[in-house]
């Protein structure tokens, strides 16, 4: 595996595949690596002759100057996942190198980016939109690949892409989980291991919500009421949305797709996670 900083050796490597027809998959990621990530790299691997793997902590995206200072960074245990995985090239730019100026594009996709996360994290999605937006034009990818963790980011990439004109195919890959259901997450090496086996009780309830009979609203107010019985554990929101618009939807006939989208402080820090579960 090569690791490259500079955009224009990155160009040039690609350029060179691209000459030969190679079909190219990127990742992008923030580096803390973890067998979900691992899981898309593999899959990149299998479906593309070269596979990039970004690793940038990108600035634009934290709102919380405090959430960007304690995310983990573990740049050579990131690489040897990498290699194990058998990607191509790692992309470990600096902060610099990406944006030499302060980058001033606004994107707007209401009610995509303006629901949930984007309600409760402002200018996040305008972040992740400008990182990744600057990554595809980089690596012109035929494949992006992203966890459905983070389930309202897809949908805003998708977006941005559809916007953009970004002819790559965006590939959803399932959530990853440990063996009692908490979703992998690079915050998870923030918890302790009582505070772990608290975060599990999330995707319990939620995975037990899918089948109580009750309506949208009895789900909601079940799930909140559940998860915030839990000590240790306190709902930020919980949203029951259409699967592709993320509108909040009332009845279950409503639509054909409908996901329960939920963020939790988990433990004394406290640390936010993000979890769904599809209902449909
Ligand atoms: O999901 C992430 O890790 C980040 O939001 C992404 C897509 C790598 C952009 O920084």
């Amino acid at each position: 595996m090569t690791v490259i900083n500079t955009i224009s050796e990155l160009r040039e490597c690609l350029a060179q595949h691209r000459k030969e027809g190679h079909s190219i998959g990127l990742v992008p990621t923030m580096g803390a690596l973890h067998e979900g990530h691992a899981s898309l790299v593999r899959r990149s691997v299998k479906e593309n002759d070269v596979t990039v793997v970004s690793i940038f902590l990108n600035p634009t995206q934290f709102n919380d100057p405090k959430d960007l200072e304690r995310y983990p960074r573990t740049l050579d245990a990131d690489c040897r996942i990498l290699e194990q995985c058998g990607a191509d090239i790692a992309f470990a730019p600096t902060v610099k190198e990406i944006y030499p100026e302060p980058d001033t594009r606004q994107f707007s996709y209401p009610p995509t980016d303006t629901v949930m996360e984007g309600a409760m994290r402002p200018g996040h999605f305008n972040g992740v939109c400008q990182i990744v937006s600057k990554l595809f034009s980089y690596v012109e990818p035929d494949r992006g690949y992203f966890g459905e963790k983070d389930y309202q980011q897809i949908a805003v990439i998708r977006r941005m892409a559809d916007d953009l004109g970004f002819r790559l195919q965006i590939v959803p890959c399932p959530v990853v989980r440990q063996s009692d259901g908490l979703a992998l997450s690079s915050r998870n090496a923030l918890l302790s291991p009582e505070e772990r086996k608290t975060a599990a009780n999330i995707y319990r309830i939620l995975n037990e919500s899918r089948s109580l009979g009750l309506s949208v609203q009895q789900t909601h107010d079940w799930v909140v009421k559940e998860i915030n019985a839990i000590p240790g554990l306190e709902v930020q929101y919980f949203s029951i949305v259409d699967g592709d618009s993320l509108a909040d939807v009332t009845s279950w006939d409503e639509t054909a797709s409908i996901v329960g989208c939920i963020t939790v402080f988990c433990g004394t820090t406290p640390i936010r996670l993000i979890d769904h579960i599809r209902y449909k």
